[in-house]
């Protein structure tokens, strides 16, 4: 009979047939890992640069790229024939009014809606044309943070974070360590034991932001984070996002509060009536248009 850690073994191993996102890690520049950086795999990883290899720390790869994606809701066109292309590594904000088609974008990303038209790819996954029974495996490959937190109410904020690595079958040292690291890195670990409803609204997404990040996702996904915030604290769960984003997770995050979009300085994509009216473009580009620097 196999033991454990040789079944929790084949099994990422299997896993990692099905959907290959070695090249979301691998691309991030190397500087933004002050910390270690997870495999998809789920193993820690840190990037070794020979000095040869610096002048490509500037090729910064696509994590996400949108081919003329559209998305009809009866004769709404919640997203009209959208492009887009977002670095390894970047954090990038969508900013537009309600009604623009942020959510609408967010949920084609984690397959919650499928496009009507177009193409969607992350790392190298058609995300469009996944089939069912590997839209959780792309799930477990990237976090993703709502605007009313979805936690488990009756659960402690440390069971919230560790719902889903109980699922895949990890065990308990896995577990503990790394739940209490993601919780360390949002600053709640001394409040792992408490529920939901005994921890604040800005507390609680930070419960939603550790649980997001606890697999090592390459990929963060965050949908009006902090629609239910006040400023101050929404300004908290910017900053907490930007420092995740530092130690090399590409980040893609809705709002429409355009103090923090100013503070930040990020990458703006504008949607309005479903179209990316205005894009600042990659941080990380040397080139125009928001396309990504090559060697
Ligand atoms: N499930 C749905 N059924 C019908 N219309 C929808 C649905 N989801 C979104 N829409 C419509 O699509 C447009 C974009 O919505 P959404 O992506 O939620 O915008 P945002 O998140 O920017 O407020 C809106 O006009 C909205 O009414
Ligand atoms: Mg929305």
């Amino acid at each position: 009979m196999r033991s454990q850690r040789e079944e929790s073994a084949r099994r990422v191993r299997s896993e990692r047939n099905y959907l290959d996102f070695a090249d979301l890690v691998s691309a991030a520049p190397p500087w933004s890992h002050r910390g270690p950086t997870a495999t998809p795999c789920g193993a820690l990883w840190r990037p070794v640069v020979p000095p040869w290899s610096l002048k490509k720390c500037f090729i910064i790869q696509r994590v996400i790229r949108l081919r003329n994606v559209t998305k009809e809701y009866g004769n709404i066109k919640a997203l009209d024939s959208v492009n887009l292309e977002i670095g390894a590594g970047e954090m990038a904000l969508v900013v537009g009014a309600s009604g623009a088609g942020k959510s609408t974008l967010m949920k084609l990303l984690y397959r919650e809606e499928k496009p009507d038209a177009g193409q969607i790819i992350i790392g190298n996954i058609d995300v469009g044309s996944l089939s069912h029974t590997k839209i959780p495996y792309l799930r477990r490959r990237m976090g993703i943070v709502f605007q009313d937190f979805k936690l488990l109410p009756h659960k402690s904020a440390f069971e919230n974070v560790a719902y889903a690595l109980r699922g895949l079958g990890a065990e308990e040292y896995e577990i503990q360590k790394r739940v209490s690291g993601a919780l360390k890195l949002v600053g709640l670990l001394d409040r792992a034991f408490n529920l939901p409803s005994e921890l604040s609204g800005g507390e609680q997404q930070r419960v939603g932001i550790a649980r997001a990040i606890v697999q090592g996702p390459p990929l963060v996904i965050a949908d009006e984070p902090t629609g239910n915030l006040d400023p101050n604290t929404s300004f908290e769960i910017f900053t907490l996002l930007e420092r995740i984003a530092q130690r090399g997770t590409t980040i893609l995050v809705s709002t429409h509060n355009q103090s923090l979009v100013k503070h930040f300085g990020k990458r703006v994509i504008a949607l309005d009536k479903g179209k990316v009216i205005s894009d600042t473009g990659s941080t990380f580009t040397t080139g125009s248009g928001g396309g990504f620097a090559r060697s």
